[in-house]
């Protein structure tokens, strides 16, 4: 039997993986699946922080009934966060455990009502309450906004355990350990973490920021979200991840993000690229968007400061990908970008056009040139892409603050 894994002598691991969804939230590609983290308490009083989505739930009950040995019931359901990947057991669990308390704030319990239709034996708790359970102590800290307007962190005062919901998690399943020191390579989950903050958590960074400053305060020995890696070892260094990303601090280096329906922006591209790397821009990264999901785009364009967009002009306006990419690039409200912008067109230009207009919504500074081609790109054409480049490499150099559009000009 299951009875999922000690964080320390009260607290428990009883999450579950998922390795059947194809798309998080029917967006977001999830190869290496996303655990939905859930923590049992044993204590004088019983507390389970989180539940999970409602999958694999007989292993989940396994774990938490395992951990209970017959002899108890949970006395209290903490709901940091009620989106349903974290709330989809909860009817269940009120089934089995019909004396279990809900606890959460005013707008919990709203979206409870909405989501479960559950209104009684609840526990209604504000920003600074707190919960004993015996030898440990629950803090109850709002954080409203990351990711919904009910969205709180649980502090655990006595092994100090800051259960913080969707922040600082990330995708994948815990498949070859649950804690961060386990895992000989962080790098690769890493980067689904800031995949994970990119396409979830990122419109939101604002937020972000505030609670961090929130928790600063708080002694924090280990970080337990509700997806990805518990943080036992380096906490301060996830914590960093978040608050750099959230600040839209960025790295060295350029995407160049393109389409070509016939390979004339595609050659474009690759002058612009041979400019870049001969140029030393740094990491440099191509995306053609015909192939690569936007889910990989976004976390890219979020790690470096340089963004080229390449686009055909479509019935008179932007290749379709890419205006599903600049959509979701304002959706997601991310700040501080260098940008340059090339495209081709036929029988009508555009592209460039909507390019510009989105450079100038999201507030990023555009790199002159701006080149547009009609039909198959000359040696002309191809010069001013390189220069593009050059200018790019020669603007992230300069390191004076970004952000100001200069609408094109140099
Ligand atoms: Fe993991 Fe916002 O739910």
């Amino acid at each position: 039997m299951s009875t999922g894994i000690p964080l320390n002598e009260n607290i428990y691991w009883t999450g579950v993986n998922d390795r059947q969804t194809g798309l998080f939230e029917e967006l977001w590609p999830i190869p290496n699946g996303i655990s939905y983290n859930s923590f049992l308490i044993l204590d004088d009083k019983v507390a389970l922080i989180d539940a999970v989505k409602d999958i694999s739930l007989d292993r989940y009950l396994e774990k938490i009934r395992g951990l209970l040995a017959g002899r108890r019931t949970i006395d209290y359901l903490i709901i940091d966060h009620i989106e349903p990947d974290h709330s989809g057991a909860v009817k269940i669990l009120r089934e089995i455990f019909p004396g279990m308390q809900i606890v959460g704030n005013k707008k919990t319990m709203d979206l409870l009502a909405a989501f479960h239709d559950i209104r009684d034996n609840l526990l209604t708790v504000s920003d600074g309450d707190t919960l004993d359970l015996g030898r440990c102590r629950l803090q109850f800290h709002i954080t409203p906004m990351v990711h919904w307007p009910e969205t709180m962190m649980t502090f655990e005062e006595r092994h100090q355990v800051l259960f913080s919901g969707d922040v600082f998690g990330g995708f994948t399943a815990l498949d070859d350990g649950i804690f961060d020191d386990e895992i000989t390579d962080l790098g690769p989950y890493e980067d689904e973490m800031l995949r994970y903050f990119t396409n979830v958590i990122g419109k939101y960074s604002v937020m972000v920021q505030k609670a961090l400053a929130k928790i600063a305060g708080l002694d924090i020995r280990m970080l337990a979200a509700t997806h990805g890696l518990i943080w036992r070892n380096r906490s301060r260094h996830a914590i960093d991840l978040y608050d750099r990303w959230s600040r839209y601090e960025a790295v060295d280096g350029v995407v160049i993000v393109y389409a070509s329906m016939y390979g004339s922006t595609e050659k474009m591209m690759e002058a612009v690229a041979r400019s870049l790397e001969s140029e030393k821009a740094g990491a440099l990264r191509v995306h053609n968007l015909a192939r690569v999901h936007a889910s990989y785009i976004l976390a890219d364009i979020w790690r470096y400061r340089g963004v080229v967009l390449g686009s055909p002009t479509y019935n008179t306006g932007l290749f379709p990908l890419m205006d599903h990419l600049t959509r979701l690039l304002e959706n997601k409200m991310l700040r501080d970008r260098v940008a340059g912008i090339f495209g081709s067109c036929g029988w009508s230009g555009g592209a460039i056009k909507e390019l510009g207009d989105f450079v100038k919504r999201m507030k990023w500074e555009l790199v002159a040139p701006l080149v547009e081609v009609k039909g198959s790109p000359g040696a002309e054409d191809l010069k001013h892409c390189a220069l593009l480049g050059a200018n790019m490499v020669k603007r992230l150099r300069t390191g004076k603050p970004w952000g100001v559009n200069t609408g094109g000009l140099p």
